[in-house]
């Protein structure tokens, strides 16, 4: 019987493409998403072309209780889970004074709490078991800073923060803790973000600069597919890699690590 990976913001983006990838390794899959026809769709049509075995568990990750009756749920179907993929992420782009504190509880909510709430639901068995492996998508905003992107990028090196303070911790106990980050997707990621105004900014006439910017962005060249982010989830799981940092992205993240004095300046002055 093949291993059970358990992957949440399975239901599109770059959670579906992952789904897809693990159940073509043979994995046997519980996937998660708040949308419960996209996620049941997405098992379907994993079930008709792979012959996949699927676990669909709606689940809103910001809420522990949801998250532990989703890991009980597949404890219960498959015995085990050997893979955990936190993956389900929302986005903001905008400035600083402009994003309110549920703007930032929001986000953490998402990107940051709900990372933990499924580490802390799936650990006692995997630490029982001296066996596991927890992939955590960051983004290349947890490894550089982004203009316009404070809230996001917080959110996002705490998941960095986690993933390597858990990594030193767990790896003793057998289990390794993947971080895997992506430059930009061309997924509705963006499309669902929320882009907040400039003060006197109108976005129902005209669309925000940031989010006109980020457009031109996903038209460029160094945009990844969800597929190549799931292809270096794979790659790091099957090769037991600490640390993947996807397409383009790692170019930019190796700029800012080896001249942080330059490229941070660089990137103040793009243009609005
Ligand atoms: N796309 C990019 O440019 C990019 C770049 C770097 C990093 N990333 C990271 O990659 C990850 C996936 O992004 P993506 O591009 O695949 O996004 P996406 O296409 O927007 O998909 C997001 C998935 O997460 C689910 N989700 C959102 N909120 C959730 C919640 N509270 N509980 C459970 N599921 C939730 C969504 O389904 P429901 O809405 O139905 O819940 C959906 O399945 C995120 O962590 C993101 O930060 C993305």
């Amino acid at each position: 019987m093949g291993d059970v990976v358990l992957i949440t913001g399975a239901s599109e983006g770059i959670g579906r493409a992952t789904a897809f990838t693990f159940a073509r390794g043979g994995y046997r899959l519980a996937l998660a998403a708040r949308t419960a026809e996209t996620l049941k769709q997405t098992a379907i049509e994993l079930e008709q072309s792979l012959n996949a075995e699927v676990l669909a568990v709606p689940t809103d990750v910001t809420q522990p209780d949801q998250v532990q009756k989703l890991v009980e749920a597949t404890l219960e179907r498959y015995g085990r889970i050997d893979c955990l993929i936190n993956n389900a992420g929302i986005c903001l782009s905008g400035p600083f004074l402009q994003t309110t504190l549920e703007h930032w509880q929001a986000l953490m909510a998402v990107n940051f709490w709900g990372y933990l709430h499924t580490i802390r639901a799936v650990l006692p068995d995997m630490l029982k078991r001296k066996r596991g492996q927890i992939v955590n998508v960051g983004s290349i905003g947890g490894k550089m800073p982004l203009p316009q992107m404070a809230a996001y990028c917080a959110s996002k090196y705490a998941v960095s923060g986690l993933t390597e303070a858990l990594r030193l911790e767990l790896q003793p106990h057998g289990i390794q803790v993947i971080g895997v980050h992506p430059g930009l997707v061309n997924s509705n990621f963006l499309k669902r973000a929320i882009f907040l105004e400039e003060p006197g900014e109108d976005n129902l006439t005209h669309p925000s600069r940031a989010r006109q910017r980020m457009q031109q962005a996903l038209e460029s060249f160094w945009v990844s597919q969800p597929e190549e982010v799931a292809a270096a989830i794979w790659e790091a799981v099957c090769h037991s890699k600490s640390e993947v940092v996807v397409g383009m992205a790692q170019w930019a993240v190796a700029a800012y690590t080896l001249f942080p004095g330059w490229v941070g300046p660089l990137l103040q002055s793009l243009p609005d």
